[in-house]
């Protein structure tokens, strides 16, 4: 590994991100050896008059581990406080990280900024790193900043924001986070479908009937309410998280497995992917949503939403995707669902069991799995549905797989901007959503109601089996257990 000097910045240190997902992630990367004292040193930044102690004391409670390691790793962090907007603090910061690098004589001086913060504040933040605190020229190594989502609001507002980013930072500096594409599952699909002969020529229209992509999650907007409903479902889900995944399932196999090689193959599927038709889209809004004070009382935002794409190409002529994310539903969980057609001229009368189906559970529980038709065991000759299964739980036992922040923010110390989303490839993205989100901003698409714990507005139901899917009834994958 490279020899020298590492210092993480952690910008909007006291937020709910940098605690939950931001020092856990860290830390984690310190338990296993990927960073190391003497090397790294981490500093939190915030408005906050906040001691060292101060800050290490409110992330503690989210890091699990064993009492030393925890100590050494919180041992590591400084604190700086200072506004998001104005040279003081940064020049404070800057003088803090030099610090430690002076002591370091040889190897590598290396920066990254990790922007835990509200979207507002990034172009000025941007400026101030990019002013103060970038590694000195006469220095060898690098500086890179990790970006968050929400990246704008439609496809203005995103693009004022990249060509304000542009000015200050090379595409290579800067790491649009979507943390999906760090789940073991959605890295998997790559080489899922690029690496198994079984699957190439099954991968389009002529087998294939439709595609789903769903999230669901068991809780509503609770104490988020006012960040959520100034962007609804689509924007927090769909746009991002989901289509994320809807490239890997749909983009045609990239030259190589180089960054820039997969990221092209993304932008050209999310260039054709076709408007979204109004009628294929279903909204819902849970029952109570509103009752949170930081919502207003006419709020139309959706908290769940059905979105048909298609792609108008070659491979996928004719077969909807549907994209489908909610609150405050029946369960917790995510996963591609790949419906295949009826087997033409069928004598079995499987046709009444349900399709083929192959589904990737991305969480909880990874898995993937194969709906087949089978014999049914016995003197009979009946048919069943049954699956073949490969359970991560069941197969890989003791194998530890990696928060996906973990794996992310070592991919920006090594430099690997796969899994991070390229500025042509965000447009794409926003191109596709924007009017349809101001068709729902103007009111003129409006949020069903549903009950929390249900499954969501039945006319999604509806529009699922219109678009070609066939519901299996009678038929629920239990994720295995050991015995
Ligand atoms: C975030 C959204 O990006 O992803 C949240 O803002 C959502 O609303 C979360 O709960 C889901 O992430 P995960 O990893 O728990 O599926």
């Amino acid at each position: 590994s490279e020899q020298g000097c590492l210092s993480i910045v952690v910008l909007g240190a006291s937020g709910d991100l940098a605690k939950k997902k931001t020092f856990p992630a860290l830390y984690h990367l310190f338990e296993q050896g990927f960073i190391q004292s003497g090397e790294v040193h981490i500093f939190g930044y915030a408005r906050s008059n906040l001691s060292d102690d101060g800050l290490r004391e409110r992330i503690r409670g989210y890091l699990k581990g064993a009492p030393e390691d925890l100590s050494e790793f919180l041992q590591l962090i400084k604190y700086v406080s200072g506004s998001y907007d104005t040279g003081e603090g940064f020049e404070k910061l800057n003088r803090a990280i030099s610090e430690y690098e002076v002591s370091k004589s040889s190897g590598s001086y290396r920066r990254l900024f990790y922007l835990a913060l509200p979207p507002s504040v990034y172009p000025s933040v941007c400026k101030m790193i990019r002013t103060y605190c970038m590694n000195p020229s006469s220095h060898p190594g690098w500086t890179r900043v990790i970006v968050e989502k929400p990246f704008g609001k439609d496809l203005d507002s995103a693009e004022e924001l990249s060509a304000q980013l542009g000015e200050l930072f090379e595409e290579h500096q800067l790491y649009r986070i979507d943390h999906y594409l760090g789940k073991e599952l959605v890295q998997n699909l790559l080489v899922l479908r690029f690496a198994n002969r079984l699957f190439l020529p099954l991968w389009n229209r002529d087998n294939i009937d439709n595609i789903q992509i769903v999230f669901r999650e068991d809780f509503g907007t609770e104490g988020r309410g006012g960040y959520f409903d100034q962007y609804g479902i689509i924007r927090d889900i769909i746009q991002n998280h989901l289509l994320q995944v809807f490239c890997l399932v749909a983009m045609e196999k990239p030259v190589s497995l180089k960054p820039e090689h997969i990221r092209d193959e993304k932008v050209k599927v999310l260039q054709s992917v076709n408007p979204i038709k109004p009628e294929e889209v279903v909204l819902g809004q849970y029952d109570g949503y509103k009752d949170d004070p930081t919502v207003p009382d006419d709020s139309n935002t959706p908290t769940f939403a059905s979105v048909v794409l298609r792609v108008h190409n070659e491979r996928w002529e004719g077969v909807p995707f549907i994209l489908k994310a909610g609150k405050a539903l029946s369960s917790k969980k995510a996963e591609v669902r790949v419906q295949f057609k009826d087997v033409p001229g069928d004598i079995f009368r499987s046709k009444k069991q349900g399709r083929n189906e192959f589904v990737i559970r991305l969480q909880p529980s990874e898995a993937m799995y194969m709906k087949l038709t089978v014999k049914k065991p016995g003197l009979e000759m009946a048919t069943e549905q049954s699956e073949l299964d490969l359970s991560y739980g069941m197969r890989y036992q003791n194998v530890k797989i990696p928060e996906a922040y973990e794996r992310l923010i070592l991919d920006t110390i090594r430099g690997d901007q796969q899994h991070f989303v390229r500025r042509d490839e965000l447009q794409a993205a926003w191109k596709i959503f924007t009017p349809l989100l101001h068709d729902i901003d103007d009111g003129k698409l409006k949020a069903l109601p549903y009950e929390p714990g249900s499954r969501g507005p039945k006319e999604a139901d509806e529009l699922s089996a219109r678009v070609g899917y066939v519901q299996t009834h009678g038929y629920i994958w239990v994720p295995p257990t050991l015995a």
